[in-house]
């Protein structure tokens, strides 16, 4: 019996990976994997509540298969798998969404976001979302969902939800708690440093990506906005852009906000940004180049990702197998 607390998560192959999702997300996961059974779901069902371009989300699936392992996510101690290849998935989605309340739906903050955005695509599937996401975390009865801020209030509603569930039926789900890292939960845009870094800003210099190309992540970090001010100093209510950079480079360069400040004393925010581009820079680049050289090796990823799906169905199937038995479905 593994007597590990169980760990799950999962990012959208809804637009390349961002600087904001590693420092955020899977940079914390590497770690995890040796007092943790962790798994990792790509959610590409998630993805289709809003449109997507069929070959490029399978692409994207594939390129985000790759960064994970790239980026020190061994595919060995964790369960790195597609949401869609494994049923039970949607399966229990319908069962939690008969557990779900129409009035606990409307409340998400990310569903009134989405439709806004989409607003000639507001489907059912955006609105039910939080369920899907709750069978994803139910499944494999996980006890931390490690996530950003803005997933806190999915992460509530799982728990409701499995309340709600084990009220009726007795302890059939482990009620997970989020787990949110202390030191980049958010990392802002570089250039409206009020708003999440993220894949949908429409200005492109605000977000970096973890394949972009050296130029280019120096090209964004050049342009960050800061402030009027010379001094670099973390001050997360008043100087939002600077505090977010120095954010950025305390996690790329392994170096405290007192350390940053002092080594800054007396020079200019130029170049204090070219010092965070240029720490990106060499974090990523070994990423970037490994995950390279995995997307030309289609049988390896094809491997991790069968045995992923594999192992991730044998957790599931127990959960959906016991739950299908506790709503009173005759047994297959
Ligand atoms: N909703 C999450 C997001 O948009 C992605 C997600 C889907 C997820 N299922 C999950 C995150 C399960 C954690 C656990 O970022």
């Amino acid at each position: 019996m593994d007597e590990r607390k169980t760990i799950l998560s999962g990012i959208q192959p809804s637009g390349d990976l961002t600087l904001g999702s590693y420092m955020g997300a899977m940079k914390n996961w590497v770690e995890l994997c040796n007092d943790y059974n962790c798994f990792y779901c790509i959610v590409d069902m998630h993805a289709i509540t809003v449109r997507q371009n069929p070959a490029e989300l399978r692409k994207r699936t594939l390129a985000q298969l790759a960064q994970y392992i790239a980026s020190g996510l061994d595919p060995e101690k964790n369960t790195i798998f597609i949401q869609s290849h494994v049923s039970a998935h949607a399966e229990l989605n319908w069962v939690l969404a008969c557990y779900t309340m129409f009035g606990e739906l409307s409340r998400m903050t990310q569903f009134k976001d989405k439709s806004a955005k989409n607003a000639d695509n507001i489907n059912a599937g955006l609105f039910t979302y939080p369920a899907l996401m709750a069978a994803d975390i139910l499944l494999y009865q996980a006890d931390l969902v490690p996530v950003g801020i803005d997933q806190k209030q999915h992460v509530e509603l799982t728990r409701d939800i499995a309340n709600r569930f084990n009220g009726v039926y007795g302890d059939v789900f482990t009620v997970p708690e989020p787990f949110i890292p202390k030191v980049g939960a958010k990392i802002m845009s570089l250039t409206t440093p009020e708003n999440k870094m993220s894949k949908s800003d429409k200005d492109p210099g605000g977000c970096i990506y973890l394949m972009q190309k050296p130029e280019e992540i120096m090209r964004s970090f050049k342009r960050a906005v800061t402030d009027s001010e010379t001094c670099v100093k973390y001050d997360p209510d008043n100087k939002k852009g600077i505090s977010n950079l120095m954010t950025i480079y305390s996690l790329a360069a392994g170096k405290t906000y007192e350390e940053i400040e002092n080594e800054f004393v007396g020079k200019g925010y130029g170049d204090f940004k070219v010092a965070v581009g240029e720490a990106v820079v060499e974090m990523l680049r070994p990423i970037r180049e490994e995950a390279e050289r995995l997307l030309k090796d289609k049988a390896y990823l094809e491997k991790v990702y069968r045995d992923g799906a594999a192992r991730a169905s044998y957790v599931a199937n127990k959960t959906l197998r016991k739950v299908y038995k506790k709503v009173g479905f005759v047994q297959k």
